[in-house]
């Protein structure tokens, strides 16, 4: 039963075949859009708390999840141009593994898009609270108006967050009435984020307050710091993971790209390529100029981020300043060391470029509930299209409800392991997928195959499942009980309403 109601893949190509867009797309422009839906709150935000898990090791973390994106990015090319859809991962698992783990990848795409977007909307309201109203109208916004209850991990004295919820709610309705993204508003989002990038790696690097001393001890906590604590190298690796969301995006978009076989696997391992090397020079300029060591606990074992000890200790006032004490990394380091100005114009990049990536990723779970209601796996009502807007509006709206409940309620280094939990959990079904069609469809044109995928597909999977296993305990919980609850709403209600279950394969043009 598990492996059962495998949806043919003749009958999902068809329904690219009948989109047959453009192809227009070369490797530049796939590399921005990559670079449009990767930098976010990871760099701009979780730097501070991939300090706390590994100290000076962060810049390791940055390479070993970096690393692992690249292997899974090699899997997502190959079967994202041979099955360019709608749905990713979930469309991909239905066509190979069948209807159950389908359902069970596009459960956990949940966790990948919506919850993501709730972590990016936290990340933003850092900035918004600290730049846009604190330096800038001299606005202080009580920490019960803007933070997460203490008790969840936010700060002393937090109860919700106000301005995560506005922005998601108002991202919400720029979907719900139709708003995408062009390639030229990506284009200069791309411009602002990667100057300010620039910017803050050329004022720290050389900066009279770097000091290669700050590196000592470079690996704090160890490189594993033990299972479930979500500490050490590899525990940050697990976190910052997060930076690199959304780079799957580029990989659906490889029917529109001319000569795919080049293109694609240009635009996304350029882009990975590109984050890296520039995540890796932000973490040392940041860890260079201020210092980045974990506050540790009485155990020796850094403070979990995102926790009631560690939030207690940073509102001590010799805390006052760490790096992983702030909500808007990047800019307070160039605050710190003199650069106000461009500290503050840091984080109005922050504030201007982060509501895309919340828009990319909230685009991204509206498609995947409407494949999954579309199939019959979710009552077909939500996938009802709005007469004017031309756009899933039911989904859209539910989706913005539920990213703003979580952003309202939970900080944002939470809110990014449980994103990366269910992110994990889909690329590797993705390497699995690539690998059963080699097998099963091995001449189906692709247009770009992965090379050395008996290598690459396990060790995206060996990645994945590592970098799963080095998430705090409590993220790594939520993926087997959400699945749980995912489980009783298949065998309650989608098994019995799925299309295919009930003999109906018709192909669909896709919105
Ligand atoms: N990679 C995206 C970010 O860091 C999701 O915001």
């Amino acid at each position: 039963m598990i492996f059962g109601r495998v949806k043919p893949l003749d009958a999902i190509i068809a329904t690219a075949e009948k989109k047959s867009l453009h192809r227009t797309l070369g490797w530049f422009q796939l590399t921005l859009f990559g670079i449009g839906c990767v930098i976010g709150t990871g760099i701009f935000v979780l730097t501070a708390a991939g300090a706390q898990k590994a100290g000076p090791g962060l810049m390791l973390a940055f390479a070993i999840a970096g690393a692992i994106c690249i292997v899974a990015a090699l899997c997502y090319a190959e079967i994202a141009a041979m099955i360019p859809v709608a749905g990713s991962a979930y469309t991909y698992t239905y066509s190979t593994m069948g209807e159950l783990l389908a359902w069970t990848v596009g459960w956990a795409l949940i966790l990948e898009y919506a919850v993501a977007a709730s972590a990016v909307a936290v990340g933003w309201s850092g900035y918004f609270t600290g730049t846009i109203l604190n330096q800038f109208l001299g606005v202080h916004l009580p920490s019960w108006l803007s933070a997460a209850p203490l008790a969840l991990g936010g700060a002393p004295g937090g109860f919700i967050n106000l301005p995560a919820i506005v922005i998601a709610l108002l991202i919400t309705w720029l979907l719900m009435i139709g708003t995408t993204e062009s390639a030229r508003v990506n284009a200069v989002l791309v411009a602002i984020k990667v100057t300010a990038l620039t910017a803050f790696v050329a004022l720290t690097l050389p900066s009279d307050y770097f000091s290669t001393d700050r590196f000592n001890p470079f690996l704090p906590a160890g490189v594993f710091g033990g299972f479930g604590t979500g500490v050490g190298a590899v525990g940050a690796a697990a976190t910052i993971f997060f930076a690199y969301v959304g780079f799957d995006a580029v990989s659906t978009a490889a029917e529109e790209t001319k000569d795919p076989q080049r293109n694609v696997p240009i635009g996304l391992i350029g882009s990975l390529l590109f984050c890296t090397v520039f995540y890796i020079l932000v973490a040392a300029g940041a860890i260079g100029t201020i210092g980045g060591q974990p506050i540790m606990g009485p155990n020796g074992i850094p403070f979990p981020a995102g926790s009631e000890e560690l939030a207690r200790e940073c509102a001590l006032p010799q805390y006052k300043d760490a790096l992983v004490c702030s909500g808007e990394a990047l800019a307070h380091v160039l605050r710190t060391i003199g650069w106000s100005g461009v500290g503050n114009l840091l984080g109005i990049a922050a504030f201007v470029a982060l509501p895309s990536v919340i828009l990319i990723l909230m685009f991204g779970q509206t498609r995947i509930f409407f494949v999954m209601s579309r199939d019959g796996l979710l009552p077909e009502r939500l996938s009802t299209v709005h007469p004017k807007w031309k756009t899933p509006h039911i989904v859209t709206a539910m989706t913005g409800v539920g990213v703003a409940f979580a952003a309202a309620f939970l900080p944002v280094g939470q809110l990014a392991d449980i994103a990366n939990a269910g992110t994990l959990y889909a690329f590797a079904m993705v390497a699995v997928a690539v690998m059963i069609l080699r097998r099963t469809a091995p001449n189906q044109p692709r247009s770009f195959r992965t090379p050395a995928l008996w290598l690459v597909g396990p060790l995206t999977i060996v990645g994945c499942v590592f970098l799963f296993f080095n998430l705090p305990s409590a993220a790594m919980l939520v993926l087997p009980v959400w699945g749980a609850v995912g489980l009783v709403i298949y065998f309650g209600y989608s098994r019995g309403h799925s299309h295919l279950g009930r003999g109906i394969v018709e192909v669909h043009e896709t919105h």
